[in-house]
């Protein structure tokens, strides 16, 4: 087991899809083998959009029976909500005071939803990095293992770790995002428009809860055209993006099959796009079947939200009285 720890966290907005897994979870999988770790629902990130009470919930067990349908065991990991850690916001409060309006207003997260949501342009908005900051300095991770959309946020995290550092003494190590060497990931929607989402581009987004007949049906829309005309021609970007997806759930063989049919102008979009549509199908309808059958069960949920909360308490308890101590906000020891 490695020394470095680990920590990500999935906002409880919605279902989770192809981009959540291959950007995270899949990660995550792997990491708990190898690094003692730290994931959670990021339920106070999602309240910026004041959700509704009454779906919050739901969403949360969703999110949690996803993740363990998806191979997380919570035996191996803390697997928890940011809600039942309340040292959490203490570490945000504290981190708020060495974030600045600037640097925040410049984030491209905030920017984007100051422009789509500009009635609800709240504090919990502008300062989004710095709570995602205190979720990944209160356990002193070293990888935080998340898609190539939060490269961002990652980066500020290591300033706000470096200016506690530099203004209180030697406290938090630098977190870097983590994918095992590689390229962040970022998967792209099916209509080649922009990246799969919780929120947005629902049809153009494969979900782990979708049934085997909604998945063929978002796979067979996906964007093509009358084919390459040349040989050897470069991909439009819209294939590329199929080309992509089927590398992450198809033989190889099959692939390379593909590939060469593009390259010689013999493929033929309808065949690649059922091929695909199949591949998703047997990758995608375990996991949507293992999580249904946990996602009700709340006594099971309930169990191991409560020995999360243990374990991540634990550590972030430590790590908050250190902050604390080097700030000079420790009276009575
Ligand atoms: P969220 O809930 O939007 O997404 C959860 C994880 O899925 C990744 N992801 C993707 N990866 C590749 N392609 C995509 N299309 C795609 N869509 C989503 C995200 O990069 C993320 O890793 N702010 C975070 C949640 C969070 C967090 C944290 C993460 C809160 N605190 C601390 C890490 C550490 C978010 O909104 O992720």
């Amino acid at each position: 087991m490695n020394k470095e720890i680990v920590v990500s966290g999935i906002r409880s907005t919605g279902f989770l899809h192809l981009g959540n897994y291959f950007g995270a979870i899949r990660n995550y999988v792997r990491m708990q083998e190898e690094y003692p770790c730290y994931f959670f629902v990021a339920d106070y990130h999602s309240l910026t959009t004041h959700p509704d009470p009454a779906l919050l919930k739901p969403n949360v067990y969703r999110v949690l029976a996803e993740n363990i349908a998806c191979g997380l065991d919570p035996e191996k990991v803390a697997l928890y909500v940011q809600s039942d850690v309340p040292e959490i916001p203490e570490l945000y409060l504290m981190l708020n005071m060495l974030a600045y309006k600037g640097e925040l207003e410049k984030t491209a997260s905030f920017k984007d939803k100051a422009r789509t949501q500009p009635d609800n342009v709240n504090a919990g908005l502008l300062t989004y990095p710095t709570l995602m900051a205190a979720d990944i300095l209160i356990h002193k991770a070293s990888y935080v293992p998340v898609g190539k959309d939060q490269e961002q946020h990652l980066e500020m995290a290591r300033n706000f770790a470096q200016r506690f550092n530099h203004r209180y003494g030697e406290t938090f190590p630098e977190p870097h995002p983590f994918n095992f060497g590689s390229d962040l990931v970022k998967i792209p929607s099916l209509d080649g428009t922009g990246k799969m989402s919780k929120s947005e581009n629902e049809n153009a987004t494969l979900y782990l809860a979708d049934t085997d007949e909604v998945i063929r049906k978002k796979v067979m829309k996906a964007k093509t055209d009358q084919g390459p005309t040349e040989v050897n021609s470069v991909m439009p970007d819209y294939i590329e993006n199929i080309f992509l997806l089927m590398r992450l759930v198809s033989e190889a063989d099959v692939v390379k099959k593909f590939e060469k049919d593009f390259s010689e102008c013999t493929i033929r979009y309808g065949d690649l796009k059922k091929q695909l549509a199949e591949d998703m199908v047997r990758f995608i309808s375990p996991i949507r079947e293992k999580a249904e059958s946990i996602r009700h069960d709340h006594v099971y949920l309930h169990k191991i939200m409560k020995a999360g909360q243990e374990k991540a308490r634990e550590s972030a308890s430590k790590v908050l009285s250190e902050a604390r101590r080097r700030m000079g906000i420790n009276f009575y020891c």
